[in-house]
């Protein structure tokens, strides 16, 4: 089989999102098979394990990525999960491989835009489709006006003040923020330059960056403010979308794949997508026992009414909150990915 093809398929394949662009995955191809395997990032900071639900979405955006490569070039594969909480993650298996690999547009363009959108509605054939988009038990829900969005937009703003409450989701932050040429360059993290910052924003954030001095500034506040400013934006989206399912670890494997369906789709007709993770992760803090202290009652509440507007079965839960709209400018920066060599492994 053609190991050049390999090569080239893992190459675009790991431009698939995940948290922080941590890049939480390794693969590996031993000649028949490439598994998907965890990789530890920057443990000194990480918060998010192996199964946790955050890299689960993002395992299944990889998982999503490889098999719309795979498709566009006219491979078919055999896709193996594996057990829910062990390795690898998941197996392709391909039948055969062609010589050359041709690039997919859909997966190379596919990008976070969290610069402000314009407020004009999307053509309704775009959220016609989107909205019939489903895997795994998991569904799109879509918000537009009315108080089901506000009720949304208030969720975002009360996980916000928990999560500028959290130490370790500071920390995580504060980590994952790259600055300098040499440190964007690394290729993973967050290059401050795609993070759409007001003037004056990266310099908050050094400010910020000692927990000690963002403590003592919580205690005057500083948290309300931060999480307003949070929700500037999403809260003048023309769209939210909602996506929703099951809470076992094959339905949120199965919700990444979806995220990345429906990001590639809407990004190919134009439309922006930025990503707000900040709900699902304090629910899922509320259950692990990992949220700021004195929050509880807040994000407590917070997952009921959502359950409600969303219309959650009981082992339901939110997956994703994206915000939608058609961009006023491109993005200034695509966000890098690691060297090949940390994220492929090849045995044969
Ligand atoms: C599970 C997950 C959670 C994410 N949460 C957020 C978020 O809360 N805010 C945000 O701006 N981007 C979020 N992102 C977007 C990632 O930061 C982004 O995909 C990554 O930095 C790579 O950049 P790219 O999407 O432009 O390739 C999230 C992505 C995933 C997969």
């Amino acid at each position: 089989m053609s190991t050049q093809f390999i090569d080239d398929l893992v190459a675009a394949a790991v431009r698939a999102p995940s948290a922080d662009n941590s890049q939480p995955f390794q693969l590996q191809w031993d000649g028949r098979a490439l598994q998907i395997r965890h990789a530890v990032r920057h443990p000194e900071y990480n918060v998010f394990g192996p199964d946790s639900h955050a890299t689960l979405l993002s395992i299944g955006t990889l998982v999503e990525t490889l098999q719309q490569l795979l498709t566009a070039n006219g491979v078919t594969a055999t896709l193996q999960w594996g057990s829910p909480d062990g390795q690898p993650y998941a197996t392709l298996v391909p039948d055969s491989l062609p010589a050359a690999f041709t690039p997919v547009s859909a997966v190379l363009q596919r990008h976070t835009n969290r610069q402000p959108y314009r407020r004009d509605a999307l053509v309704p054939e775009v959220l016609a489709a989107t909205g019939t988009l489903a895997e795994g038990g998991n569904r799109i829900t879509l918000l537009q006006d009315g108080p089901g969005r506000k009720r949304l937009v208030d969720a975002v703003l009360r996980s916000a003040e928990a999560r500028f409450c959290n130490r370790r989701l500071h920390e995580w932050l504060i980590g994952s923020l790259r600055r300098t040429p040499a440190e964007v360059a690394s290729g993973d993290g967050l290059d401050v330059a795609t993070l759409g910052l007001p003037p004056g924003g990266a310099m908050l954030l050094d400010f910020i960056a000692n927990w000690r001095r963002m403590e003592f500034l919580n205690g005057l506040g500083a948290y309300k403010l931060l999480a307003r400013s949070e929700i500037a934006l999403i809260a003048q989206a023309p769209v939210l979308l909602c996506l929703t399912g099951p809470s076992s670890s094959e339905g949120v494997l199965a919700a990444g794949q979806l995220l990345a369906r429906v990001w590639m789709q809407l990004n190919q007709h134009g439309v922006a997508v930025h990503p707000y993770y900040v709900v699902t992760d304090q629910v899922s803090r509320l259950h692990d026992g990992t949220l700021a202290a004195g929050f509880e009652d807040t994000i407590r509440a917070v997952e009921g009414d959502l359950a409600r507007q969303l219309g959650l079965a009981p082992g339901e839960r939110l997956q994703m909150i994206l915000r939608l709209g058609y961009p006023r400018k491109p993005v200034a920066a695509l966000s890098r990915r690691l060297p090949l060599a940390e994220l492929f492994r090849k045995t044969a």
